[in-house]
């Protein structure tokens, strides 16, 4: 934990390279990152300008730190980006630094064919500052910026998303495979 004010990337991983040595299981891993996450996202200004940003005509999507038992990335959904129900097979904390994300939160079951039934269980508004936590057991949801302008957030995750074989849902309950992209930096 930094001793100053100010709380940097570095101190964040850092605490993350810890915290990722001294825990093993997703509630407490994520119990003990949400706080910090929540001071970095309050003072983003250790990390560069370009990685807050949205490219033209897409999604901002960054890798800010790659270590063997978590990432941090930044992401930035231009105005009336969503993505629909999707899991994460792992856990994540994410934190809002700029404008806000409307997550639903889903419990999702088996209903054959390739279905699932979808039932909503939270949907929130999170504002600048904000963090949620993806666990095991409550980890798919849906992510929409519905509002006129940029939002910034920051992703912790404890394995790499990009290449990974997860799972999303269209709103009937149609399921298909979900695979990210590499990120726009690496
Ligand atoms: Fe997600």
């Amino acid at each position: 934990m930094a001793t100053t004010d100010t709380y940097t990337l570095t101190d964040f991983i850092a605490d993350l390279d810890r915290i990722t040595r001294e825990e093993s299981a997703a509630h407490r891993i994520t119990a003990r990152t949400a706080p910090l996450l929540a001071r970095l996202v309050r003072d983003p200004s250790s990390i560069a300008a370009r990685y807050l940003a949205s490219p033209p005509g897409r999604r901002g999507r960054y890798m800010l730190h790659r270590a063997p038992t978590f990432n941090v990335t930044s992401v930035v959904w231009r105005p009336g980006d969503r993505a629909t129900a999707h899991n994460h097979e792992t856990w994540g904390v994410i934190g809002v630094i700029d404008n806000e994300i409307e997550e639903t939160r889903y419990r999702v079951s088996p209903a054959g064919n390739g279905r699932a039934s979808l039932e909503i269980t939270s949907v929130t508004r999170h504002r600048s500052g904000a963090v949620s936590c993806l666990v095991p057991g409550d980890e798919i949801h849906a992510m929409h910026n519905p509002t006129a302008r940029d939002t910034v957030e920051i992703h912790v995750y404890g394995r790499d998303l990009a290449g990974l074989a997860r799972r999303r849902w269209d709103e009937d309950g149609t399921e298909k495979p979900l695979v990210s992209d590499k990120y726009l930096n690496c």
